[in-house]
């Protein structure tokens, strides 16, 4: 009920509104006010990453942070800029996209003269982070400084990256339920990929490099960085629906990919993650991961193409818990597809427009049961052209680049139905990273 009196009042402003300006003491009767309507829009949508101390590059707290900007905030909304939310359609866990009603009920705040409304104007404070049980905390030795700007050999690589290696010192097995990133300079942090590896992989890469952490790759040999999970800095955690974990083997280590966007000085980045467990009498199943991937590109200046992934038949029937892709610049869209033993084709993930500044993982609401025999294929549609403003290069130049464990990847992390078939999942992943280096 209250929803379509909203509403009604919405269509009714804007109609006011076209007639002539109104001055904001009249309009008041019939505007949305901040305190009753557009403060609890933006504090549910936008001020956990707009405010002082987090990742958003302006607080939008106060009615007059709002009001000062406020036909630039409609139009990013509605350019589906902000808030950062990459996936078209689908349930996922922390969706992020705004009702039209909202955005018709800003601007017609906006061009009502935004009135306060009753009281003094209420000043947001970012909602409640979900609860999370830090069972373990592992935090960077030191800091590792990051420079004012990119480096600008970013086309011939992956740059803007840092790796980090973090022992757990765990002498037991461990079960995984969610991973948490507290960032140190929220700003600067984007995403934080994560890979938990027992081959010492990421030993190996740290001590190469006489810096805190490494530059760049970051993948546990042939297990991609991410194959544990993405975090946008200021979207939450990451966490596995209940009866789902990431099995973690004795003595492993979590090597953390950060991607960073240098802010103009100098940052000083000592990260903290954190790991809650599933409980001990609690019933889970183990996730495993299974790379979409393409693992070389060569496309020629202004050329435009799609790539498809290898596709992989599941041998038993899965539940479906989580999609973590990755891609380079000149990527403009990406979609993963369940091609279903009946032949239907069912859409599981489709990004219309990618950047590899906001990707995270993405964990549908409900887990997604895949009966066996069914294919899994990701497309990655390229633009190499002048015309993409993402383009690093400009003119566009051809581009080759690969890497062994997929330069374009989408991981499905999913879970065996049948747990006599789970040992076959586990190394599901690894056998098709080898295939991909063969090809
Ligand atoms: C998950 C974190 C997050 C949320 C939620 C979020 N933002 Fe942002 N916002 C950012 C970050 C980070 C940037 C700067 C980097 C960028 O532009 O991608 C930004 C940039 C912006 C910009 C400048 C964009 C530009 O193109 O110059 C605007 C305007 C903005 N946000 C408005 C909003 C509004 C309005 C909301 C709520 C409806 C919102 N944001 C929600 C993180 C967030």
């Amino acid at each position: 009920m209250i929803a379509l009196v909203v509403v009604g009042t919405i269509v009714t402003a804007g109609a006011l509104v076209q007639v002539g300006p109104l001055k904001s003491d009249t309009a008041a009767v019939d505007v949305p006010t901040w305190n009753d309507r557009i403060g609890p829009i933006i504090q549910a949508r936008c001020v956990t990453c707009h405010s002082s101390g987090r990742s958003g590059p302006f607080s939008l707290a106060t009615v007059d942070e709002v009001r000062n900007r406020a036909t630039f905030l409609v139009e990013v909304i509605k350019a589906g800029r902000m808030p950062p939310w990459l996936p078209e359609g689908g349930e996922y866990r922390y969706q992020r996209t705004v009702p039209e009603a909202e955005i018709a009920a800003i601007q017609a705040w906006s061009s009502g003269g935004s009135p306060i409304g009753d009281g003094p104007p209420e000043i947001l404070a970012p909602p409640p982070i979900e609860s999370f049980r830090s069972d373990l905390v592992l935090e960077m030795p030191e800091p590792y400084s990051i420079p004012e700007e990119s480096d600008p050999a970013w086309h011939s690589g992956e740059i803007d990256v840092h790796g980090v290696n973090l022992p757990l010192g765990n002498t037991v097995p461990l079960r995984v339920r969610a991973i948490r990133h507290v960032a140190a300079a929220p700003q600067s942090m984007r995403v934080a990929a994560f890979a938990f590896d027992v081959t010492g992989a990421g030993r190996y890469l740290d001590e190469r490099d006489p810096r805190v952490g490494f530059l760049m790759g970051g993948d546990a040999g042939l297990r991609p960085v991410g194959a544990d999970g993405l975090i946008l800095t200021g979207s939450g955690d990451f966490r596995l629906p209940p009866g789902f974990h990431l099995p973690v083997e004795a003595g492993s280590d979590l090597l953390v990919q950060f991607q960073y966007q240098p802010t103009g000085k100098v940052e000083r980045l000592q990260e903290r993650v954190e790991l809650e467990f599933a409980l001990e009498n609690e019933d889970s199943r183990a996730v495993r991961w299974i790379p979409l991937a393409v693992g070389r590109v060569e496309i020629d200046a202004e050329e435009v193409r799609t790539y498809e992934s290898a596709g992989v038949v599941l041998e038993g029937a899965v539940d479906l818990v989580g999609l973590s892709p990755r891609a380079i610049e000149i990527c403009t869209s990406l979609q993963v597809d369940a091609v279903l033993p009946s032949g239907v084709r069912r859409n599981l993930l489709t990004i219309p427009d990618w950047d590899h500044h906001q990707r995270e993982s993405y964990v549908p609401v409900r887990p997604i049961r895949l009966p066996a025999g069914t294919r899994l294929v990701a497309s990655f549609h390229l633009d190499n052209s002048s015309a993409n403003p993402r383009n690093p290069d400009d003119p566009a130049a051809q581009v080759r680049r690969g890497r062994r464990t997929g330069i374009l990847n989408v991981i499905a992390q999913v879970a065996s139905v049948d747990p006599d078939l789970d040992a076959d999942l586990a190394s599901t992943g690894s056998r098709l990273s080898k295939e991909l280096m063969r090809r």
